[in-house]
């Protein structure tokens, strides 16, 4: 395929060199406003340019991938599915009820690939609930804890400041319920059950420096930490944390708990767990911590400084866990430096794959919009003073619809 990159920021040029060296990706062009950042990009990767979004829906390309500001989303790809492109969008799918189901309209009407890109789904403690999930193991679900901790000191002033001008901080208070699908969507893809209700509270931030508050931000947003607990399909519970202001890094996006009625998951700072339950109560707790964490970090462990080196996240960053290590790449991505945990050539990987087969890939439009919309319910019930608020469902994909299989046994 012929792809379109939409933005030439700073996520995006983690993914170019993957899709340009992907064998199933032909061309790769690359469209921003900013001048300067397209001849970076041309410079760096060698990549042709254009001026806009605009200009590369007008083109040839067959598929876009959108990695614009986290509010744009949604406009984008609903234009894109549109001018008949597939499309794979950095999180979230949307930030209104109107967009997303519009794109999963489209999704349906068009036979287009939609693919929201979630890291986390390729996170070793999702990966191990997915697989110990269908294994049996935990018996039945009963309630899950995940947490997205990101500290607006941890490098998001710096981020948003990049595309924001002397405006940034009209998106940076942006709601953290928003952009929850990295504490949603890993607890639904092991789960397979969807969000039915959800009950929010909002902690108002203190810091005053202008991001969070009321006429702040786009959205009058006064929450810089909120949590929700869901109510799922399947009768469990979880409580998602979303978290801006914290005196916590690592760990910083991770399922905490996974507890089912015969077997538990845990991860605690550095160390993963399975506890299991004998007939009779008795239980037994494995740790699953070399098999979770990267080589690199239990390399580390027992020497001088690793606790505050694991707290300030200096190791793991794009080395891939032996669980997700085991699912091979096409060789043209191998040695390709890349972040989060070693995750995007998965994703890069997946996108490819589902345009190339017409197979539905990970977070496909219909589980993109049940990994999302439990967001905006939350917001809209924090506002609310934590009144439980119903979430919309778009059910599931065409009958007939293939899921697309993964080469390492692990979908
Ligand atoms: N783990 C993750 O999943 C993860 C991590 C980081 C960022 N993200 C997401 O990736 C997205 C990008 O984040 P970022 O930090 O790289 O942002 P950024 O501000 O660095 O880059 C966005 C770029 O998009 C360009 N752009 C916006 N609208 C455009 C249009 N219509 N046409 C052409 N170019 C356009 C901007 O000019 C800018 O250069 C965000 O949505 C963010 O939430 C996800």
């Amino acid at each position: 395929m012929r792809l379109g990159v939409i933005g030439a920021g700073q996520f995006s040029a983690d993914f170019l060199p993957l899709w340009r060296a992907h064998p199933l990706v032909e061309e790769v062009v690359v469209a921003d406003r900013h001048p300067e950042r397209r001849e970076e990009f041309a410079a760096r990767f060698g990549v042709a340019t254009l001026p806009d979004a605009d200009a590369l829906l007008g083109s040839e390309v067959d598929a876009v991938a959108i990695f614009a500001q986290r509010h744009l989303h949604g406009p984008l790809a609903i234009a894109a599915l549109e001018a008949g492109k597939h499309v794979y969008s950095a999180v979230p799918m949307g930030v209104t009820a109107e967009e997303i189901a519009r794109i999963v309209e489209l999704a349906g009407t068009t036979g287009l690939t939609y693919m929201m890109g979630e890291t986390c789904h390729y996170y070793p403690g999702a990966m191990f609930c997915r697989e110990q999930q269908r294994l049996g193991t935990f018996g039945d679900f009963v309630y899950a804890e995940s947490q997205y901790v990101h500290d607006m000191r941890h490098g998001f002033y710096a981020a948003y400041q990049h595309s924001g001008g002397s405006d940034w901080r009209r998106v940076a208070g942006f709601p953290p319920m928003l952009y929850s699908t990295h504490t949603v969507a890993p607890v639904l893809a092991a789960t397979g059950a969807r969000v039915t209700s959800v009950s929010c509270l909002g902690v108002e931030d203190r810091d005053g420096d202008g991001v969070f508050g009321e006429d702040a931000n786009l959205w009058s947003n006064p929450y810089s930490n909120q949590v929700a607990l869901h109510r799922l399909s399947n009768g469990g519970v979880h409580r998602v944390v979303e978290f801006r202001r914290a005196g916590l890094r690592r760990p910083g996006t991770h399922i905490g708990l996974f507890l089912g009625t015969a077997a538990t998951y845990e991860f605690a700072f550095s160390r993963h767990y399975l506890h299991r339950s004998d007939p009779d109560g008795e239980m037994h707790v494995e740790d699953v911590s070399a098999l979770l964490n990267a080589p690199e970090l239990e390399a580390a462990r027992g020497r001088p400084g690793f606790d505050d080196d694991v707290g300030n996240a200096r190791i793991e960053g794009g080395i891939a866990s032996p669980i997700l290590a085991r699912r091979e790449l096409p060789r043209e991505l191998g040695g390709i430096p890349t972040t989060h945990r070693g995750t995007p050539p998965y994703l890069v990987d997946d996108f490819a794959r589902a345009v190339a087969t017409g197979a539905l890939p990970p977070h496909h439009a219909w589980d993109a919009a049940r990994a999302t919309l439990p967001g905006l319910a939350s917001h809209e019930s924090a506002l609310r003073g934590g009144e439980a608020v119903t979430v919309p469902d778009h059910g599931d994909p065409p009958a007939g619809s293939v899921l697309l299989e993964s080469s390492g046994g692990e979908g």
